[in-house]
């Protein structure tokens, strides 16, 4: 079956050209620039592939396991490097999943895994994180729906969008979970590094034989325009069907991401980045909390992790209409409506970007454009009929 868009990515086609002033949305660490990473690299390099493994530069690849905490559990071996989590994600839901076959997936989430599945006629079950019970996964509705012959378990941790944390104990139920009928576990940490409430989650490779664990440079580093990422699995079969699909999609990795990627990932160098990234996401967010405490309008639960949140918005304000407005002038502001994960009474927050993306500017026509829809709405009501 064709692969058919999620209303998540027709907002962001449909909204590409409007250059807004600010954006209220990012989920991203400021990005660097190439500049910084010129004093590394060899102007007499091969702009060929690496011409050494498929699975990608073996350097890359221990600073891989290096980073998610996983040298000495997991091989080199284990690791396969990507066109970002988005392909890692990809080549696992494509050849793991065959038509009929179950896939379980939380709710809200980053819909990649709904989209894939729906294109293989899979079964789709999601289970809801509630508000309420501050966004977390109900570990006990997940182990309801994973039936004998589940064939993947996929779920964000960090959670995109909400920022949810998942502990080391909660991944070890999980795991329980899976390997209670054989289901493999897939979990994307795209955001992981940017924790705020607890450490880093341990990775599912290092825990599971049918764990895997997808990830890249593009959000805690801000290096999305690399298009580098990785999975990481100890499963040796899964891995050559992922490098046998990936043979046959983008065939090899690109030579300047990788080479940029292991850079960035030396450690000493990656323990600088994230250090930066952190205070400055903290910083950020705390002004963010600042910022919506001052708003009788608009209420969240402040991530756990990573740059983006959900705002609650006011009864009657439906976040695809608040967020066409906000876009246009004389607002300009950018962000996500709700709607783009099934919760059209929310908008998605994020505090990422660096200074390019004006986020107090930003804020001020948030709040500008609600103060404006609460006056159009008494004004409506008053002069009504
Ligand atoms: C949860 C999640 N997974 C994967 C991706 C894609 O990341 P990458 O740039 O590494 O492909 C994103 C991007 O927003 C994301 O939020």
């Amino acid at each position: 079956m064709k692969v058919k868009i999620h209303t998540l990515f027709e907002y962001l086609l449909e909204t590409t050209d409007a250059a807004p002033d600010a954006i209220v949305g990012f989920s991203l660490s400021a990005s660097p620039k190439l500049g910084d990473y010129l004093p590394d690299l060899n102007p007499e390099q091969s702009l060929d592939w690496n011409s050494r493994d498929f699975r990608g530069l073996p350097e890359l690849r221990e600073h891989v396991l290096a980073q998610a905490g996983l040298t000495g559990i997991c091989t080199p071996a284990d690791v396969l490097i990507t066109a970002g989590a988005a392909e890692a994600n990809f080549l696992s839901i494509m050849q793991l999943l065959q038509p009929g076959e179950r896939i379980v997936m939380e709710t809200p989430g980053w819909p990649q895994a709904e989209v894939l599945a729906k294109a293989k006629g899979a079964e789709i079950v999601k289970v809801a994180r509630s508000e309420s019970d501050g966004w977390r996964l109900p570990l006990d509705r997940l182990a309801a729906d994973i039936t004998p012959g589940t064939r993947i378990i996929f779920l964000t941790n960090p959670n995109n969008p909400t920022g949810d944390l998942m502990t080391a104990a909660d991944l070890a139920e999980v795991v329980a979970i899976a390997d209670r009928v054989g289901a493999w576990l897939l979990v994307d940490e795209v955001y992981a590094g940017l924790e705020w409430a607890g450490p880093r989650a341990p990775s599912v490779a290092g825990l599971y034989a049918r764990g895997i664990t997808t990830g890249s440079v593009s959000k805690a580093l801000g290096l999305q325009g690399l298009r580098t990422g990785w999975m990481i699995c100890p499963d040796a079969e899964h891995m050559r069907d992922a490098l046998i699909l990936r043979e046959n999609s983008s065939e090899i990795m690109n030579i300047m991401g990788e080479l940029i990627a292991e850079i960035a990932l030396r450690p000493a160098r990656y323990a600088t980045a994230l250090s930066r990234a952190r205070l400055e996401g903290a910083a950020n967010l705390a002004q963010m909390n600042a910022w919506i405490a001052t708003q009788d309008l608009l209420s969240w639960l402040p991530p756990k992790a990573g740059l983006i949140g959900l705002a609650r918005l006011p009864e009657g304000l439906g976040s695809d209409a608040f967020a066409r407005m906000l876009l246009a002038p004389p607002y300009r502001t950018f962000l996500l409506p709700g709607s783009a994960y099934d919760l059209p009474g929310h908008i998605r927050l994020g505090v990422g970007g660096g200074a390019g993306v004006r986020l107090d500017d930003g804020l001020d026509q948030v709040a500008l454009g609600l103060k404006d829809w609460q006056r159009t709405r008494s004004a409506i009501r008053i002069d009504g009929p």
